[in-house]
Formats: structure tokens, C-alpha cells, sequence
């Protein structure tokens, strides 16, 4: 047998990434989540809203996880300004299908890094007078909750640094990754955000 077809290619696409959280452990962690969502929603049917692109590898599982009937919408938004020069402000480059007034709704995010989307986010949806306004965050980069900006569902806390996989991007790279890894911060430190 021709020795090429025996060994395994190279890793070219995960260089200097450190596993944070594996696949499985994301797995458990989610169907815990969504065990705490089925009990603070049996009797009524929210609306889960995904933020695109990041969250929607979550959304997707979270949604199979969990059994109270409920929606699902997404929306897009990104920050105007670049990584190192960031405005603060958000534009909608996506917005709902269906109309929240009057619903329960649950936001389901990536991670919270600064919390500013997520600020916006809450006021922009609020405006829209929902009657239930909670949050999901896979992962939370905060080091302690901000009472000032509630968070209902924390999946994970990580430290600083820059996580790829499981939906987050680094430059539209790796949101394949069945797991999360932090890469080496120059690489990311070279590279704008996005959502
Ligand atoms: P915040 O507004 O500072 O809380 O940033 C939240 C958004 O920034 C997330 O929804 C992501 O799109 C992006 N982001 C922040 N940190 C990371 C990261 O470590 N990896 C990938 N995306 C990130
Ligand atoms: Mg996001």
C-alpha cells in the first residue's frame, strides 16, 4: 500500500489553538441550558432569537434540546467601526420575521465580550414591547455579572483571549469547529471581528 494514503494529512487548519471546551462538554452544557429554558417556559412559547452569524451552530442545538414548544427568529448585527476602533454603535443588517410584541422572547448569543451588542440588542427589542425579554449566552468573557445587564442562561465563563469554533469566527474561519478553542491573540489581534 502506498505510503500517502496511510498517513493522516497534516492539521493545516487549526494552527496555535488551545481546546477550551470540547464537543461533548458544549453538548452537556446545552441540553442543561435547555432544560432550565423548558422549566422557566412550560407554559408558554417563546421566541428564540439567534444572532447571525455567530449563534447559530447554538441556536440549532439548543433548539433540538429543549421540548416546550417555541419559534425561532434571527437577526444580524455588526458594529460600525473596526475591531481596534469600535463606535459603540450598531447597525441591523437583518431583522426579525416575526412581530415580538406582546411574546416571550430569548435572546441567544454567541458570547458577551464587552456586552455592548447586547445592550443594543436589548433596548432595540424591548423598544418592540415584548412581554418577556430573557438571554442565553453560550459564553460569557465578562470576569463578573454586570447587574446593569442581566443575563438569564450563562453557559460557560472564559477568561480574555480570542475563541474560535462552535459558530465564532475569526475572519469567517472556523465557525465549524465542533469545539471551542482559544487561537494565538496576534493572529486575532490582526484581524477585525465580525459578527
Ligand atoms: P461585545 O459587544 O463586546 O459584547 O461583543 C460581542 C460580539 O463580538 C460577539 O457577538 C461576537 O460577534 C464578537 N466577539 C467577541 N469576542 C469574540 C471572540 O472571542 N471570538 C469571536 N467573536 C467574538
Ligand atoms: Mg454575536
Amino acid at each position: 500500500m502506498e505510503q500517502g494514503i496511510m498517513t493522516m494529512a497534516p492539521e493545516r487548519t487549526q494552527p496555535q489553538m488551545e481546546i477550551l471546551l470540547t464537543a461533548d462538554e458544549i453538548r452537556k452544557r446545552v441540553r442543561e441550558l435547555a432544560a432550565e429554558i423548558d422549566r422557566d417556559f412550560s407554559d408558554d412559547t417563546p421566541v428564540l432569537i439567534g444572532t447571525l452569524k455567530g449563534s447559530f451552530i447554538f441556536v440549532a442545538d439548543l433548539c433540538r434540546a429543549m421540548t416546550v414548544s417555541h419559534h425561532i427568529d434571527f437577526l444580524a448585527i455588526a458594529a460600525y467601526g473596526t475591531g481596534t476602533a469600535p463606535t459603540g454603535a450598531l447597525k441591523l443588517l437583518k431583522d426579525l420575521t416575526v412581530n415580538i410584541t406582546g411574546r416571550s422572547v430569548i435572546i441567544v448569543e454567541d458570547i458577551i465580550d464587552t456586552g455592548t451588542t447586547l445592550t443594543h440588542l436589548r433596548r432595540l427589542l424591548l423598544a418592540r414591547q415584548p412581554r418577556r425579554l430573557a438571554v442565553v449566552a453560550l459564553l460569557d468573557k465578562r470576569s463578573r455579572p454586570d447587574p446593569e445587564l442581566p443575563i438569564d442562561y450563562v453557559g460557560f465563563r472564559v477568561d480574555g483571549g480570542f475563541v474560535v469554533g462552535y459558530g465564532l469566527d475569526l475572519a469567517e474561519r472556523y465557525r465549524h469547529l465542533p469545539y471551542i478553542a482559544r487561537i494565538n491573540p496576534t493572529q486575532a489581534e490582526e484581524t477585525e471581528p465580525s459578527v
